[in-house]
């Protein structure tokens, strides 16, 4: 294509923008939290170039990094740089796109078989000292932190077997491993999943595959104390359906969810499977931890079909965003009995992009956020960002309670996932921050980070950082304090 579709994904909010910039010192309204100093880092997938296809997806868009940096001396910066992939590179030196379908290589211009396709669009990752940009569908790349460089392709000093790293890996909070996945491990389609754990200084120590009951677009999955929890959600994909053109994921309604977990330092044989109902969706668990009667419990983003335009219409499926149904959901598996089924339960409304504070990860936790819709707002939403429509909700929840505290954003307002700044004071639940867009009038549209104080959202933010510049929808985050930038490895 010449120009860029004329589609939702492609217009609006989503309009391409693929501009490297710097803004310094950017204009503060309240005042910034003396515990927030460090690098607030986003994925922003912008595609550099008209798509081959017009019915392409926001998702295949060019990975950029893009950071909002406070520093020692309160001020702030803003930076982004496209990651320079191979796929990038390719593209960039012929002047065009030209990898075609969403991760369907059997699409592309004959010139660039066998070349990485990743975007890295989808994470930034902080670990052992070093940021990662991550997308399922490939390896990561490794980012220079302080200039945002691309230094290349990343596979663990040449030790990680699988084709693939998961976009959302976990950190354990007291031993600061990093436990992740690749799925697809060996090739488009496959039923190979990599399990794997890299210590606290990012060596990879673990790496073992098992197969799952079917290939899956498994995106998110959660550890506890003692487990490796992988759940699997029935968007999946189909090498015949890749080699005729076709899209890499259907949805179906009719085939059951199953989760798998084993001991997480346990070898794979030891995978248990539980059978979860049919037909539904999750990308996102917010927690997963384990009670003193052996049971496990996973707290996940649920809705009753796949959320995305473009899985659904691959699906011959239209349940547009205010009729997925689901909620913030818990699933109950006994570790003690023999019984494969689990029990299900729902702790708050419909939602994604839950977080949580690091040291809560796989333990017992008495809060947590996520973003959902404002049942009461009185006007449209934003069109936007990867699914359609942006949230307009930041919720508070306590899990075991179920209370719930909310800001709300207005009409023609949307709020991207906030990353969570910890306190060192006593009893303070620390601070989140979220990019938002704002229509302020027909043409005039506000775009800025804002800071809430993390215990008290519906009391609004304690700050709000205007960035006059356009952004294109993130997809994740990830916040890393400066003493942790301090320890990079990359200087
Ligand atoms: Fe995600």
């Amino acid at each position: 294509m010449k120009q860029y579709p004329d589609t939702p994904d492609f217009t609006g909010i989503n309009a391409p923008i693929g501009e490297e910039y710097s803004l310094k010192n950017l204009e503060v309204e309240g005042e910034i939290p003396a515990e927030v100093r460090g690098a607030f880092y986003r994925a922003v997938p912008d595609p550099a170039f008209p798509p081959m296809f017009e019915d392409d997806t926001a998702l295949s868009g060019d990975g950029m990094l893009s950071r909002l940096y406070f520093g020692p001396d309160g001020q702030v910066d803003f930076d982004i740089r496209f990651v320079e992939t191979a796929r990038h590179q390719a593209e960039v030196a012929a002047g065009k796109a030209l990898f075609g379908r969403y991760r369907n290589p059997f699409t592309d211009d004959p010139s660039v078989d066998g070349v990485d396709r990743t975007v890295a669009n989808t994470t930034p990752v902080w670990h052992g000292g070093r940021l990662l940009m991550t997308k399922e569908d490939g390896r990561a790349y490794e980012m220079n932190p302080h200039t945002l460089e691309t230094l290349g392709s990343y596979d663990f000093g040449g030790v990680l077997k699988s084709e693939t790293m998961t976009a959302h890996v976990r950190i354990d909070p007291a031993t600061k491993e990093m436990f992740f996945f690749g799925y697809e491990a060996d090739g488009l389609a496959s039923s190979k999943v990599a399990y794997c754990i890299a210590d606290r200084e990012g060596t990879l120590t673990h790496e073992q595959w098992f197969d799952v009951p079917y290939c899956s677009m498994m995106h998110d999955f959660v550890i506890t104390e003692n487990y490796a929890v992988f759940p699997v959600y029935p968007t999946t994909a189909d090498l015949e359906r890749l080699k005729a053109g076709g899209d890499h994921w259907v949805h179906h309604m009719d085939l059951e969810s199953w989760v798998g977990i084993m001991p997480r330092y346990g070898d794979v044989s030891e995978m248990r499977w539980f059978r979860g109902p049919k037909g539904v969706s999750t990308y996102h668990m917010m927690n997963c931890f384990e009670d003193e009667e052996g049971r496990v419990h996973m707290d996940h983003c649920m809705s009753n079909c796949n959320a995305f335009p473009f899985i659904q219409r691959a699906s011959g499926l239209n349940v547009p965003p205010q009729e997925l149904g689901g909620g913030l959901i818990r699933w109950t598996m006994d570790m003690t009995g023999s019984d494969d089924n689990l029990t299900q339960v729902t702790l708050g409304p419909p939602g994604d992009m839950p977080r949580i504070a690091d040291k809560d990860q796989g333990r017992p936790y008495q809060r947590g956020w996520y973003l959902s819709v404002n049942p009461e707002l009185k006007g449209p939403p934003l069109m936007g960002g990867v699914v359609g429509a942006e949230f307009n909700l930041l919720l508070r929840i306590e899990p075991d309670n179920g209370r719930i505290d909310a800001y709300a954003f207005p009409p023609l307002s949307g709020i991207h996932e906030p990353v969570h700044v910890p306190s060192a004071r006593d009893g303070h639940e620390g601070w989140l921050i979220s990019f938002v867009d704002m229509m302020q009038g027909e043409d005039d549209l506000y775009q800025g980070a804002w800071i809430f104080d993390a215990g008290n959202v519906a009391a609004g933010p304690v700050a709000k950082i205007t960035i006059p510049h356009r952004l294109r929808p993130q997809v994740h985050g990830w916040w890393v304090p400066q003493a942790e930038l301090d320890k990079s490895v990359r200087k």
